[in-house]
């Protein structure tokens, strides 16, 4: 049987906007995060306290969490890839992070300056500092189901790096198509192969990214096996910059629907996120990617 609810994670501020060529204001940002959690996303994702050279288009983490309430009802986490950018966010008041790991050495290289186990030395004070400071860590894996460098990635080799990351004392796992070539049968393989090793749907969270038009087909083959956070940006946004070929996310707007259709609990009001994506289509001067924006949004 499917879940009855889900959580959806929105990314859009942070996955969505790194990936954009021209940097968005922050009086813009500001709203886009209020907009969202007034849509009623329970979670977004607001920025990165990465290098500033590396993605430019974040480097107002600090002035833009001054603005939000880092404190409220809903949780507004931050990238964090280290220990400098950790102290910029514990700095500002940032209650909830993310690591991100990378399950290739290739992209831990591009994305990170790293090798796959330096990677894992760079998180473990991360992890261990936001941890006594009370602050929540969720890890990402990216490059889970193919990488543009190396192919294949091997399932046993993402499952050791997620069991890795909750080693070190993070929350959840959020396992990223990061190039979205992943497909239906691959990602629940993925996810029994996680339970098999002892890690459970409920430490796991799936994030597509639809290059290859798939994240919709695979968020649903992951809620039949018993996925029940997903990660989504609003209209489509996303990318990385780091990573060939990498487009939007999953809409958010487009899991919903299906949602709906399905009858599984969200709390998301569509229309409210909708008209929050035209708006930001208007900002970015393009049309959204999300299906359901384009047909709901006038
Ligand atoms: P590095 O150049 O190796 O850094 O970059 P370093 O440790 O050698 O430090 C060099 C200088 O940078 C030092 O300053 C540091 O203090 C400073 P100096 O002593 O020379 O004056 N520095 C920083 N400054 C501000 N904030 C920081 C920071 N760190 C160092 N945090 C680093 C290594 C990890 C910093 C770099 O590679 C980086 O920032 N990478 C981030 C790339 C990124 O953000 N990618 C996109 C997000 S991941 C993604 O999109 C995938 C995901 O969506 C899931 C999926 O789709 O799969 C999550
Ligand atoms: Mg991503």
């Amino acid at each position: 049987a499917l879940p009855a609810a889900v959580t959806i994670y929105e990314v859009g501020p942070r996955d969505g906007l790194q990936n954009e060529s021209a940097i968005v204001p922050l009086e813009v940002k500001t709203e886009f995060v209020e907009r969202l959690v007034a849509a009623g996303l329970p979670i977004v994702e607001a920025t990165s306290f990465v290098h500033p050279k590396w993605v430019p288009q974040l480097a107002d983490a600090a002035e833009l969490v001054a603005r939000l309430p880092m404190d409220g009802a809903v949780p507004l986490p931050v990238l964090v890839p280290n220990e400098r950018g950790l102290d910029r966010a514990l700095e500002s008041g940032v209650r909830h992070i993310a690591i991100f790991a990378s399950a290739t050495e290739a992209f831990a290289l591009k994305n990170l300056n790293s090798t796959l186990d330096d990677q894992l030395a760079m998180f473990e004070p991360v992890v261990a500092r936001a941890r006594a400071a009370g602050v929540d860590v969720r890890a990402y894996v990216s490059m889970c189901f193919g990488d543009p460098w190396e192919g294949a990635v091997p399932v046993d080799q993402v499952v050791s790096v997620g069991r890795r990351l909750l080693d070190l004392g993070a929350s959840q796992l959020s396992l990223g198509d990061t190039i979205g070539v992943g497909t239906a049968a691959h990602v629940q393989e993925l996810v029994r192969r996680f339970e098999a090793a002892g890690t459970g749907t409920e430490w796991l969270a799936m994030h597509f990214h639809d290059t290859y038009g798939q994240a919709l087909a695979n968020a649903h083959a992951a809620l039949q096996v018993g996925i029940t956070t997903f990660d989504a940006s609003a209209g489509g946004l996303g990318g990385c910059p780091y990573a060939e070929s990498a487009t939007g996310n999953l809409a958010t707007e487009d899991l919903v629907w299906m949602l709906d259709g399905l009858g599984i609990e969200h709390g998301v009001d569509l229309s409210s996120l909708v008209e929050t994506s035209v708006w930001m289509s208007r900002v970015l001067q393009k049309e959204p990617a999300s299906a359901v924006v384009r047909a709901l949004g006038a």
